[in-house]
């Protein structure tokens, strides 16, 4: 056992999986760093891990943006401890059929994915590689097999899975695994601002989804949490470059 907690970082966890990848990872004995647009918002699961007796720290940043990435990841070093966990969340949608797809919207959600995923992994790596130890958590989705009105979106995340790769390949000897999560359905504002899209009621969205799923349900941000946990592990250091579907059955 080292002796001072290993540190992570999830984007986007000021609320849905990221929020319970954070609280799960600070239950597993790690500092935790709340990565998300607005320091404010995040400051609630960080309260949350603290009041727990965890520790963690809150920073407003917006994963594309290069030079505040690279602060904020050094702030993360400074106060909390060099970073050696990084679990890239951070995500939005902005569906629509390919003929009614605005460049924005392309742009917008390429730049959060894949971008953000690329600065956040790039400026964390050197810490791990540095101490011959770290572990990246990249989420996908089981639209990157493809889903209607998800263009940018199955793109991005099909993106992801490439990307999850070439890093295993490239940090594998530096003792950094870099495995990808793709989950299916997961109860989230982000589902329930796709049901209120389609002008659905969420409840209705949810009983329709979970027919279609082997297990009966729709997941909970906490099964996508349990699977970073055992990403994060000391003991899973010779699983990498591999993409889990967490989805309630086999969609790979
Ligand atoms: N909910 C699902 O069913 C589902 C399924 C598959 C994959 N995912 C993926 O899981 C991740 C989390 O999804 P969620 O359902 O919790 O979504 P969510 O919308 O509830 O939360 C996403 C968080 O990311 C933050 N964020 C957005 N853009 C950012 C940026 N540029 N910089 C920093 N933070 C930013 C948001 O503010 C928000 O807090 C996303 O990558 C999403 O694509 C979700």
């Amino acid at each position: 056992m080292t002796e001072s907690p290993r540190t992570a970082i999830v984007t986007g966890s000021a609320r849905g999986i990221g929020a319970a990848i954070a609280k799960r990872l600070a239950s597993d004995g790690l500092a935790v760093a709340i990565l998300d647009l607005d320091e404010s918002a995040c400051s609630v699961v960080r309260d949350e891990i603290t009041n727990a007796g965890g520790k963690a720290i809150a920073i407003g940043v917006d994963v594309s943006d290069e030079e505040r990435v690279e602060k904020a990841v050094t702030r993360v070093a400074e106060e909390i401890g060099k970073p050696s966990v990084l679990v890239n969340n951070a995500g939005i949608t902005r569906d629509n059929l390919l003929f009614k797809m605005t460049t924005s919207d392309w742009d917008s959600v390429m730049n959060v994915h894949l971008r953000g995923s690329f600065l956040m992994s790039r400026a964390t790596q050197r810490y791990m590689t540095e101490s011959g130890w770290g572990r990246i958590v990249n989420l996908s989705s089981t639209s990157a097999l493809g889903n209607r009105g998800q263009a940018n979106y199955s793109a991005a995340k099909a993106g992801i899975q490439g990307f999850t790769k070439t890093l295993a390949i490239e940090l594998g000897k530096y003792g950094v695994t870099v495995n990808a999560i793709a989950p299916g359905f997961i109860e989230t504002d982000m589902t329930a601002d796709t049901a209120k899209r389609m002008g659905i009621d969420f409840e209705d969205f949810k009983k329709g989804a979970a027919r279609q799923i082997p297990v009966g349900r729709v997941g909970q941000p906490e099964d996508i949490a349990a699977v970073v946990s055992f990403f994060a592990r000391e003991d899973s250091s010779f699983v990498s470059g591999q993409v889990i579907y967490v989805a309630g059955g086999p969609y790979a």
